[in-house]
């Protein structure tokens, strides 16, 4: 029997407050003309103060669980992304473990910033051809607002917070098809969050561990590397655009989703689009975008799908799944 990682189920959830571009101008200086049609964005979801990313994916997860028929007795796996743990240690991964009463599995959190989910994904994937995992948790988890610098209008403007999971488990059924993933860390310092626990401990007592970005060259990087990961999933699994019924991007940029439909030929109606509602949520965009076009009925059982991602580090990649 050939072991696939099926998707079982899936979830997602969204902080309640919302923030709206023309709140962000009456702080600083920008409008909602310029944050529309430079990124696509219109609002962005924000976690209050005493809600952190462990709750977000708690919900989340209970959603796929429940989406999936699943009980967390199930779960031999917990994989959490995020670049926003609530704590140093221990891992998000096992505080959801242990908000949902999971026990004896391996749980861990993934760092590959806004490809942290496909990252994740990938291991779930190896995970269960190799039989090591029968049932998995994943998910995607960000509040992102607590590293931004709300003073800084050509970043704070661009992000959300936000979670959303997948159940996966061991089938005959295909499910995950491939995946490709890179990174190259040569470009560290294009986008990042500058301080650390072991480089700055100052810095982040005073509050100074906020997300910077060149965000021209990042573009264009994003651009050409998403654009070839989406033709390295068609090419490895010798298909054409025709053959895809979704595209579910990273969702940091309307333009960099346009540019990328057009380099596969991909008609827009075919690709899931979350950013005006969402802004960018990093790890959990992807599960987020991907949670609402199943629960609308817009993605399909049996249709393939294509994931891809592209964040700090870089980090990026592209998987072809089969719902
Ligand atoms: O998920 C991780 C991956 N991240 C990304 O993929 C993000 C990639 N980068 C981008 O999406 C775009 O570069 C941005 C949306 C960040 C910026 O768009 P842009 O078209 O590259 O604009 P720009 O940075 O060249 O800025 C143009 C102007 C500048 O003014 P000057 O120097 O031309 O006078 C900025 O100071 O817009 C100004 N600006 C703003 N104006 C109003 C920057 N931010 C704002 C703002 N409101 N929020």
């Amino acid at each position: 029997m050939m072991r696939h990682a099926r998707v079982m189920g899936t979830g997602s959830y969204l902080p309640e407050n919302i923030v709206t571009n023309d709140d962000l101008a009456k702080r600083i200086d920008t409008t909602d003309d310029w944050i529309f049609s430079r990124s696509g964005i219109r609002q962005r979801h924000i976690a209050a103060r005493d809600e952190f990313t462990c709750d977000l994916a708690e919900q989340a997860a209970r959603r796929a669980l429940a989406a999936a028929s699943r009980s967390p007795k199930d779960v031999d796996l917990v994989i959490v992304a995020t670049t926003t743990p609530d704590q140093v240690f221990p891992s998000t991964a096992c505080l959801l473990q242990d908000r949902l009463g999971i026990r004896g599995g391996p749980a861990f959190d993934v760092q590959a910033v806004c490809a942290g989910f496909i990252y994740a994904l990938d291991i779930t994937y190896r995970y269960i051809q190799t039989g090591a995992s029968k049932c998995a948790l994943v998910v995607g988890a960000e509040t992102f607002s607590r590293i931004l610098n709300w003073e800084d209008r050509s970043t704070c403007v661009l992000f959300g917070d936000g979670a959303g999971a997948m159940v996966l488990e061991a089938s005959d059924q295909p499910g995950i098809i491939s995946s490709h993933l890179h990174a190259d860390g040569a470009y560290k310092e294009l986008l990042c969050v500058p301080t650390g626990v072991s480089t700055a401990y100052d810095q982040i007592l005073n509050r100074e561990a906020f997300t910077t970005m060149q965000g021209k060259e990042v573009f264009r990087w994003a651009v050409s590397a998403l654009g070839d990961a989406v033709v390295e999933a068609l090419e490895a699994n010798n298909l054409t655009e025709a053959d895809i019924d979704w595209l579910v991007p990273h969702q940091a940029n309307i333009r960099i989703i346009q540019a990328i439909a057009r380099r596969v030929d991909m008609s827009m109606d075919k690709v899931v689009v979350t950013i005006e509602r969402h802004g960018n949520t990093s790890a959990a965009s992807v599960p987020l975008a991907f949670d609402e076009a199943v629960r609308d009925g817009r993605i399909q059982p049996g249709q393939k799908i294509i994931f891809e991602a592209f964040g700090g580090g870089f980090a990026w990649g592209s998987m072809l799944v089969q719902l």
